[in-house]
């Protein structure tokens, strides 16, 4: 099985730093579509991540079924996430269970470029901030870079994005059952000024697809998958920045920001960080086994780089915000071979 990348490495752990992802999960709850006529319903979490923001997505899909549903949610991430902090929040969500509605909760360590379930099993699969994720770690940028180096570098990694989001929805095209839906929202830069830039500055595997590139994708894969609602934009200001804008902009205030802001990008970052320091090979391969003093002294004078960064002008006053694609989709009837 090939590696994938992993959240949640040393000291910078996901679960704590991901408020902003648990906002996404508010925004796309009106996607959810009617579920009441279904008795045994089977779900999917692809890319749940290590934290609990996945109970989010239980909660939007139950709210949205009738109470005598038998429900199988199945939570998918890549071998190396740290799997036992998901195994105590389904302890935990388990133990405080008021909810009349009976079900499974199972963990499905895979890569979700591979199949993951049974063909036509799954009613409703939802993906969360993981499906821009690339297959394989991008080429490296050329040093040293010209523009035109760069404008080709991007060009090649989202046109691996758009092949890699079109393979994902042909091969969960496989996994849902006819009528069954798929629903996913995907970061973009589109309202911000400096992500690709900053994402541009090392090989991080992901794309961030325009709109253009969407609907290129939705084309490709129209005889599998109808759009269920027009797909759209949505922005979301990290809650870090929010409290800042409240606050009376001291700067305690600004450090405060500053030191969130950073956990916030380690804890996304520091895998990846740590598999190029390892020289290793594949994609963030880092978190298998403990990291060293060395490792975590590295990590922190990384971060302490990135704070201060945050704290000059003008990335100080530039509002930290992010922009997802919402897409909503509905299986249709078609070819169930996949073609990938
Ligand atoms: C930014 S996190 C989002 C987590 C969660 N959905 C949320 O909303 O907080 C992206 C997740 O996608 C997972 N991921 C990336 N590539 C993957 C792959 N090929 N197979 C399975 N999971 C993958 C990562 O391990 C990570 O946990």
């Amino acid at each position: 099985m090939r590696d994938t990348v992993a959240m949640d490495s040393g000291s910078f752990s996901y679960s704590q730093h991901s408020e902003m992802q648990r906002l996404v999960h508010i925004n796309v709850r009106p996607l959810f579509p009617d579920l009441r006529c279904i008795k045994n319903l089977t779900a999917v979490d692809y890319g749940c991540g290590p934290g609990d923001n996945w109970v989010c997505s239980k909660d939007a899909l139950l709210s949205n079924t009738d109470v005598d549903v038998n429900y199988e949610l199945y939570l998918n991430d890549g071998v190396r996430n740290n799997w036992t902090a998901v195994a105590e929040t389904i302890r935990e969500v388990g133990l405080a269970e008021k909810d009349e509605r009976k079900g499974h909760i199972f963990m499905l360590p895979r890569n979700f470029y591979d199949q993951c379930m049974p063909a036509a099993s799954v009613d409703i699969c939802v993906a969360w901030t993981s499906f821009h994720y690339l297959e394989n770690k991008p080429a490296y940028l050329q040093l040293p870079t010209t523009p035109g180096l760069r404008a080709e570098w991007n060009a090649e990694i989202r046109s691996q994005g758009r092949a890699d989001l079109a393979k994902l929805l042909r091969i969960r095209a496989v996994e849902t059952k006819l009528g069954g839906c798929f629903l996913c929202a995907i970061p973009t830069s589109i309202e911000q000024g400096s992500t690709k830039v900053h994402y541009s500055a090392f090989s991080f595997p992901i794309a961030e697809l325009d709109r253009d590139d969407i609907r290129q994708v939705l084309e490709d894969v129209r005889d599998q998958w109808s759009p269920a609602r027009p797909w759209h934009s949505f922005t979301v200001e990290h809650p870090a920045w929010t409290s800042l804008q409240k606050s009376g902009r001291t700067e305690p205030d600004y450090d405060r920001y500053a030191e969130f802001m950073a956990g916030f990008f380690m804890a996304i970052i520091s895998g990846m960080l740590l598999s190029a320091v390892r020289c290793a090979d594949g994609m963030g391969t880092a978190p298998a086994r403990a990291t060293s003093i060395e490792e975590e002294t590295f990590l922190h004078q990384f971060k302490a780089r990135f704070k201060a960064a945050m704290l000059s002008e003008p990335l100080k006053r530039i509002p930290a915000k992010g922009s997802w694609w919402a897409i909503s989709l509905e299986r249709k009837a078609g070819s169930t071979h996949c073609e990938v």
